[in-house]
C-alpha cells in the first residue's frame, strides 16, 4: 500500500513538473489551400478533445501540437513581418488536414509538455520529430514512422578533432533536449559525461556556442542544419547508437480511426515522393529561421 501511494505521488509530481515546463502560445500556419483560423486560448479545452475524426470535421480544424525548435522538422520564420511555423512536419500535417477536408492549426508548446497536452485534449495530434519509443507508446498511440534519421553530435568546430569519439566525451558536458530520446541515449551511452537537459533547443545551441557545454545530441538533419547556419559549429565523428531513429505522429490512445486516416496520408505522400520533397524544401529555408 505504502509503495502504491508513493508511486502515485511520484507520478503526480512528475506530471505536474512536466506541465510546469510547458509554455503555451498559438501559432498559425498558412499556405495555399489551408486558410488557418486563429485559435483561442491554448488552455481552453474546446479547441481539441483528443480528436475523433467526426469531432475534427465538425470543428473544421485539425489541431497539431508541436515544439517548433527543431529545424528542418519544425521551426519559425518571419514571413511578411509575421512569425510562422514551417518545416517538413508542418507540410505533412497540412496534407493530413487536406485529406480530412479541414484546416490545420498549429499549437506551439515545449517538447516535454506535448504528450501531456495531447492527453489533456488540447490537441488532436502531436507531431514533433517524435520517436515512438516504448515508454511513450504506453501513453499514446503512434502512426507509422514517416521519416527515419540517425543521431548527430554537434561540437564547436575548433574541437572537432579532439571530440571525435564517445570516449573523448568522457567528463564533458553534453546538451540534450529535456524529455527527448537523446536525453536517454546520452545517459545510457555517455555514462561518464555530464548530461545537461534544457527545455528549448535554441538554448542548447547558445550554450554550445558559448562553450558552456561541449557537445549536443540531436537528430542528424537538425545537426546538419545548425552546422550549416553556424560555421563555428561542426559535426563530430563520435556516434551514438539509436535503435528507433524514426519519427511518428502521436494521437490519444484508442483513436484507431485517426491513426488509420493519418497512415493513409503518410502512405500517399511516400508513394508520391512528397515527404522527401518536403524535407528538401524545409532544408532550403533553415537558414532563414528565427531564434
Ligand atoms: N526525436 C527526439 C524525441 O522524440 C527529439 C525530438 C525533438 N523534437 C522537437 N520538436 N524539439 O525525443
Amino acid at each position: 500500500m505504502k509503495k502504491f501511494i508513493s508511486l502515485i505521488v511520484a507520478a503526480t509530481l512528475s506530471l505536474s513538473l512536466v506541465a510546469c515546463g510547458s509554455s503555451q502560445n498559438d501559432t498559425n500556419t498558412s499556405s495555399e489551400g489551408t486558410s488557418v483560423e486563429s485559435s483561442s486560448n491554448a488552455n481552453d479545452n474546446s479547441q481539441g478533445d483528443g480528436g475523433s475524426i467526426s469531432k475534427i470535421k465538425e470543428k473544421g480544424e485539425l489541431v497539431m501540437a508541436t515544439s517548433p525548435d527543431y529545424p528542418p522538422y519544425e521551426f519559425k520564420i518571419i514571413e511578411n513581418g509575421k512569425e510562422k511555423v514551417v518545416g517538413f512536419d508542418i507540410a505533412i500535417a497540412e496534407e493530413i488536414a487536406k485529406d480530412m477536408g479541414v484546416n490545420l492549426n498549429v499549437l506551439e508548446l515545449d517538447f516535454n509538455g506535448l504528450l501531456v497536452s495531447l492527453n489533456a485534449g488540447k490537441a488532436d495530434m502531436v507531431m514533433a520529430g517524435m520517436t515512438p519509443d516504448e515508454e511513450r507508446s504506453k501513453a499514446v498511440d503512434f502512426s507509422e514512422i514517416y521519416y527515419l534519421a540517425q543521431q548527430g553530435i554537434m561540437v564547436n568546430a575548433d574541437e572537432k578533432d579532439s571530440l571525435n569519439s564517445l570516449e573523448s566525451l568522457a567528463g564533458k558536458k553534453i546538451g540534450v533536449q529535456k524529455g527527448s530520446v537523446q536525453e536517454k541515449i546520452a545517459m545510457e551511452q555517455l555514462p561518464d559525461s555530464k548530461i545537461v537537459s534544457l527545455v528549448k533547443l535554441p538554448n542548447i545551441i547558445l550554450e554550445l556556442k558559448a562553450g558552456n557545454i561541449d557537445a549536443a545530441i540531436v537528430e542528424l538533419p537538425v545537426a546538419e542544419g545548425y552546422v550549416k547556419q553556424y560555421p563555428s559549429l561542426a559535426l563530430s565523428d563520435a556516434k551514438v547508437v539509436d535503435e528507433t531513429g524514426g519519427s511518428a505522429i502521436a494521437v490519444k490512445k484508442g483513436n484507431q480511426d485517426l491513426v488509420d486516416q493519418i497512415n493513409a496520408t503518410i502512405k500517399r505522400l511516400q508513394e508520391e515522393g512528397l515527404i522527401d520533397q518536403f524535407v528538401i524544401d524545409a532544408n532550403n529555408i533553415v537558414d532563414t529561421m528565427v531564434e
